[in-house]
Order: structure tokens, then C-alpha cells, then sequence
């Protein structure tokens, strides 16, 4: 019976690269979702960039960009590492989309309208130079527990408490160095517990989670679940919510429906029935591969909110654990941050593919990456066991019989052997127990190993009047090859299309596991995979690798520091016109005790400037020097005359210095 399936991946937010940590989702989800479209099930995998936050507006104004820019650049980037590692998605989409303004408003207003929204004043820290509510990781300052210093607002990284962003002493704004305030704010709660018992019955119904998560779930009911600030105040990127200027929903709220955006998106492109996929009393399954740090954004939040604005929800979620490369956490300064797009200078995508898969299971575990088992495992898997079984047999065949396999097998038990496994391995994939599918299908690798062991096609081969012998020999790894790669075709997509034009084949479906090439012409061998050289991983690695500056101790300063002031854009700071200056003349200001008339010299015009650095500098001891000075900034009619311009000098409470261009400058000279 043919299934409707809609799959979906955690979105990845819009503001940073891929790297192999996000691999191992999309790789376990993208190996399943081609799995059920060979079943011949109908099958649909969205996904979409994670666009909205406090994080992707504050890494935009950094950029000097608009967040639009930044996302639009982002999601050309993400698509091009997920394309590079053939995940497949039927529709890569973004939360900033109209279908997904209108699906977070849909569904916002039913649970309104279903008494589940409540508003509440909060008291929050505010920035008062950036004019904003700052979230709690933008709050840091020092530890209410241990006193360590530049801790975040929600938990200590030396000695692990969490807090409130208020429990910190001396807080500043990591945003603008300022000192918060409290500040009182109404925001809109979703009320989960009035969802519990819903809750309960629905994560502890069969096959919604696995053993793991429901055991965390338990530990959240005991604890019970508190109602959930869904807004956020401006200024902040997202979509304002209906009725409440300036409040807008919370990236965790629009970001789940985003499944759904992406997936209507889908279907208007191709005329597929959505409501099917999502009304209460839909046929099809919907599942979520996520990692297991956002189970409760997916196991309580999201069924809740799907259940209460009246659409069907999950048919299960699919938890999987963390990446470890060489046994620890991926670090940048050892080189095991690795991204996406560094991997793919180095390496092919389906050497991990492969290794991802061979280590994944059903259970919330975290995966290893050890690099050195990474080349001996795929090495002695795919080449030694895999690949090397065509290229033995398919000389033979293109050279000695025009590429044609034999008219009659008989009865090969391996062969037997080989389709029967078809079922077997089909339940794993299904259950998402990839390691033990690869397990399997290796053994029958080596079982083929030692059929050619056995027969010695290349003994054969020199001996008079063993043709047929030969080509049977051939045809017999020829079709086990074939099996094989229907088996490995949802881990190994790429070089299973190109096997499947080697083999002269249509694209391979389970079901041609039930069937055997016999009298068919198959194309010359051609490469297939090469064997991983230890160099390339040690280059991506290398790569990798960012010396990270030692972390020195401040020193302590004896004069004031003002805060950075609010960013702007390359744009704004190529209007301001420097240009390099040489003082010709220097006078006293009669009447003025601060104020130094200067003539300067632009190379094309003289101008006459007031600068306020007599506390500073003996006029005459200025004459002849080069400056830097601001060459379009509008005339000023100051009391002893006009002012055309300003030069630039660094100054405070620990004095006052005028900027000198280094040797060689000339007057006119732009500075950028
Ligand atoms: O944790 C994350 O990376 C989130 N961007 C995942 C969102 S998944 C879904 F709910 F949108
Ligand atoms: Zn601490």
C-alpha cells in the first residue's frame, strides 16, 4: 500500500555555515526519505532557513547589511553545502515567506480564540544605548555563584549554575557595553499548561517518540510545564503580531510552522493536495528529525499549538544525538569545526554519507566522527568490499562479450541469498537502525568477496574453452553488484546513479531486488570512487584550523573608555570624505583659550578650520605637519569666523592627539 509521507529537518538558522555537526540530521533524513520514494511511497522533504531573531537582525547591522540581505545571501549558501552533499529536499523555503506569515497568524488567532493566549507585564533588562530588550545571551556580566567574569544571562560557564540574566553582578549589554535597566513590557504567553493532559496522552501514544525522549518528556511533566512568551518587543526581526504594533512572535513560534510554510509552498508549485497533509483527519504521516537539544520545542510546543489551532499533528519525532569529531566536541582551534563547504574541497560527500550512516541508529546517541577510522572504514567498505566487485567482473564482460551478461544464471544460492536480504534490510532503513542495514548489507559484501574468491575469474580467464564459464562467473558478481547497490542507494545516491548508467539500468527502486539482469548489455567500466588519501583529511583539517589569539587579561585602564557607538553601514562611512592635510599655518584664536586657527592644504584647495586643540599643541609647533581631516563637512559660522572642514584628533580624559598619516601621505590623498 503506498504511503503519504511528509518529512521535514530542523531548520538551520539563517546566520551562520553549515558544518558536519548539522550533517547528521540531514544526512539521517534526506538516507530515509529516499529509502520510502524507492519503496514507491509518495514522499515529500521540506525544509527552509530559520531567518527571524534578535541574533540574525544584530549579525546584519554588524554586516552593515539589511537582515533581508543577509538571509537571501545565507539560504544561497546553505542550499549550495546541502546540494553538495545530495540532500535532497523537495523544497528548501524560508520563515520569511507569506505562507508562513499567514500560517503563524492562522494559527496564533485560533489558539486566541481558544482561550490559550494570555498577556502579562514582564520586567526585562533593557539596553539603553541600543534602545532594546536585550535577550538573555545578550546579557553578560559575572556569575551570582563563582563572581567568573563576561558570563551569559542564563548560565555560567565555569561553574555551570543557571540563573535568571538579573542573578548577574555588574551586568553590561554585550551589545553596546552599556548597563542594563529593568524595564517593564506586555508579552503574549501561550498557555501550555492548560495543555497537559492533551500532552500526556499524545507523547505517551505509541511510536510518537522514542525511549529516551519520552523519558525526558516524564521528567518535564513532573516538573510542570510553565506558560510560554511567545513575543518579543521591537526592535527585532520577524513578523509583528496582528493587533499589537510593536510586539512581534518569537522565533520559536513562527519557526515550527515553517514546516508547514515550506511544504504549502510545495504544493501550490506542483498542485498538491496540502489540507490533505494537515487537516485533523489526515491519511498521511508526518515526521520531524531533530537533534535532541530542541525536544521541547517539538514534543510540548508544537503538537500543542497544532492541536489547539486545529490541525493534525506529528505522527512521531525523530530525535537523534550530537557530533563528536575524534572522540570530543568539534573545536575550531583544533580543526574539527569543520564546514560543509571546506569538507567538499577536500572530500566526497558520500565517503561521509556512508560513515554517518554506518554509525546512526534509533536511539538518542550522540555519533563519532574518529577521522582515522572515517578512512579505514570507508576505505575497506567501499572500495575493498563494494566497488572492486564490478570493476573485477566488468573487464571481462566488455572485452570478451560485448558487455553481455549470460541467458541463464541457474540457481545461484548467493544470488538467492543476496534478494532475500532485501526484506530484512528494508525494516532497518525503516526503523532508522541505518548501522545495522549497513551491517547486513557488508556481510553479503563479503560474501560476494568470496564467490570471487572461489571462482578466480582472472584464472578462468586465461584458460581455452572456459568462456561461458567466464561470463557466467561475471554476470553472477554483476548481478550481485546490482543488488547491492539497490541496498546502498539511499546512502550512496550519486554513485548510484552513476552505476546505474554503468549498468545501462533505469533508476533503481526496492522492488528491482525481486528481479535479475540476464542477457543485458551493460556500458565499459569506468571509475567509480577512489580510495581516501589520509592527506585530504589532514588538509581539511588543516583548513580548519583558527589560531585562536591567547585570552590575555585586560589591563586595567586609568582613564575612561566610551562605549562603541551604534554601528553603520560601509555605505554611511563612505560619505564621510577624509582626506590627508599638511597644516601651512597655525595661529592662537585672540579671545579663544581652546581654539587653534589652521590653514590646511588639500592638494587642490587651501581651508580654514578652528580646531579645539590649543590645551594640546603650540601653534607653531603644528606648522608643517600632515593631518587628517573631514573634507565635506558642511561650512560652520563659528564666532571668529567661518569653519570649512575638521581635523581628526583622538582625545578624553587621557589627552588629546591629533592623527598624523604615515610617511610618504600627500595633501588631497583620500583616507578609507
Ligand atoms: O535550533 C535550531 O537551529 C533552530 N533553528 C531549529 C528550528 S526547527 C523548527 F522548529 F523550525
Ligand atoms: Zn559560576
Amino acid at each position: 500500500m503506498s504511503r503519504k509521507i511528509l518529512v521535514t529537518s530542523a531548520l538551520p538558522y539563517a546566520n551562520g555555515a553549515i558544518h558536519l555537526g548539522h550533517l547528521v540530521e540531514y544526512i539521517q533524513t534526506d538516507i530515509w526519505v529516499r529509502f520510502q520514494k524507492m519503496r514507491g511511497h509518495t514522499c515529500h522533504y521540506v525544509c527552509a532557513d530559520d531567518t527571524h531573531g534578535t541574533p540574525i537582525m544584530l549579525r546584519a547591522e554588524k554586516e552593515g547589511i539589511s537582515p533581508e540581505a543577509l538571509i537571501e545571501r545565507v539560504h544561497g549558501e546553505h542550499l549550495r553545502d546541502f546540494t553538495g552533499f545530495h540532500v535532497g529536499f523537495d523544497n528548501y523555503y524560508s520563515t520569511n515567506s507569506e505562507e508562513n506569515r499567514q500560517f503563524s497568524y492562522r494559527i496564533y488567532n485560533a489558539l486566541k480564540t481558544n482561550g490559550k493566549i494570555v498577556s502579562r507585564t514582564i520586567s526585562q533588562l533593557y539596553d539603553p544605548v541600543k534602545n532594546m530588550f536585550l535577550p538573555d545571551r545578550f546579557v553578560k556580566g559575572e556569575c551570582p555563584k563563582c563572581g567568573a567574569k563576561d558570563q551569559y544571562g542564563d548560565n555560567c560557564e565555569v561553574c555551570g549554575t543557571t540563573y535568571q540574566p538579573t542573578d548577574l553582578k555588574n551586568p553590561y549589554s554585550a551589545v553596546s557595553g552599556a548597563t542594563p535597566e529593568l524595564r517593564d513590557s506586555e508579552h503574549f504567553f501561550f498557555k501550555l499548561g492548560e495543555c497537559e493532559d492533551f500532552l500526556k496522552s499524545w507523547t505517551r501514544a505509541p511510536g510518537k517518540l522514542q525511549e529516551g525522549a519520552a523519558n525526558k518528556m516524564q521528567e518535564w511533566f513532573e516538573a510542570g510545564l510553565n506558560d510560554w512568551d511567545i513575543s518579543r518587543d521591537a526592535p527585532y526581526f520577524g513578523f509583528e503580531i496582528p493587533d499589537a504594533p510593536g510586539k512581534y512572535f518569537y522565533v520559536w513560534l513562527d519557526a515550527p510552522v515553517g514546516y508547514m510554510a515550506s511544504h504549502k509552498n510545495l504544493c501550490d508549485r506542483l498542485g498538491i493536495d496540502f489540507d490533505s497533509y494537515w487537516n485533523k483527519d489526515s491519511d498521511a504521516e508526518l515526521y520531524h528529525f531533530i537533534g535532541k537539544d530542541i525536544l521541547y520545542f517539538h514534543a510540548l510546543f508544537w503538537p500543542a499549538m497544532l492541536e489547539y489551532a486545529g490541525y493534525r499533528t506529528p505522527t512521531a519525532i525523530n530525535a537523534h544525538g550530537f557530533l563528536t569529531v575524534d572522540g570530543a566536541k568539534m573545536s575550531k582551534s583544533r580543526g574539527t569545526f569543520i564546514t560543509a563547504e571546506s569538507y567538499l574541497n577536500h572530500l566526497n560527500p558520500e565517503w561521509l554519507r556512508y560513515y554517518f550512516a554506518a554509525k546512526l541508529n534509533n536511539a538518542i546517541e550522540d555519533i563519532d566522527l574518529n577521522l582515522e577510522d572515517f578512512v579505514a572504514r570507508v576505505n575497506s567498505d567501499l572500495i575493498g568490499k563494494y566497488i572492486n566487485i564490478a570493476s573485477r567482473a566488468a573487464g571481462f564482460l566488455s572485452k570478451r562479450f560485448g558487455g553481455e551478461l549470460t541467458r541463464d544464471l541457474g540457481d545461484i544460492p548467493l544470488l538467492s541469498k543476496l534478494q532475500a536480504g532485501a526484506q530484512d534490510i528494508a525494516a532497518l532503513f525503516e526503523a532508522r537502525e541505518y548501522s545495522r542495514a549497513i551491517r547486513d548489507v557488508m556481510a553479503l559484501a563479503d560474501e560476494v568477496n568470496q564467490y570471487v574468491d572461489q571462482h578466480k575469474p582472472w584464472e578462468i580467464a586465461k584458460q581455452e574453452g572456459r568462456d561461458a564459464e567466464l561470463q557466467h562467473v561475471c554476470s553472477v558478481l554483476i548481478n550481485a553488484f546490482r543488488l547491492l547497490t539497490i541496498y546502498l542507494k539511499p546512502v550512496l545516491p550519486k554513485l548510484a546513479a552513476d552505476i546505474e548508467a554503468f549498468l545501462n539500468l533505469a533508476p533503481l527502486s526496492w522492488a528491482d531486488a525481486g528481479t535479475l539482469l540476464l542477457a543485458h548489455v551493460i556500458n565499459p567500466y569506468q571509475h567509480l570512487m577512489t580510495r581516501i588519501d589520509p592527506k585530504q583529511v589532514e588538509a581539511m583539517v588543516e583548513e580548519n584550523k583558527q589560531s585562536l589569539a591567547p585570552v590575555v587579561e585586560a589591563p586595567k585602564l586609568d582613564y575612561d573608555v566610551p562605549p562603541i557607538a551604534e554601528t553603520i553601514s560601509i555605505d554611511d562611512f563612505m560619505k564621510i570624505d577624509l582626506r590627508v592635510a599638511r597644516i601651512v599655518e597655525a595661529k592662537a584664536v585672540e579671545g579663544a583659550d581652546k581654539l587653534v586657527s589652521l590653514t590646511l592644504d588639500i592638494g587642490t584647495e587651501t581651508r580654514h578650520v578652528f580646531a579645539g586643540i590649543k590645551s594640546a599643541y603650540k601653534p607653531e609647533d603644528l606648522q608643517g605637519r600632515l593631518t587628517v581631516m573631514v573634507a565635506n563637512l558642511a561650512p560652520r559660522k563659528m564666532k571668529f569666523g567661518m569653519s570649512e572642514g575638521m581635523v581628526l584628533a583622538a582625545g578624553g580624559d587621557g589627552g588629546l592627539y591629533i592623527l598624523n598619516p604615515d610617511d610618504g601621505a600627500k595633501p588631497g590623498m583620500r583616507v578609507k
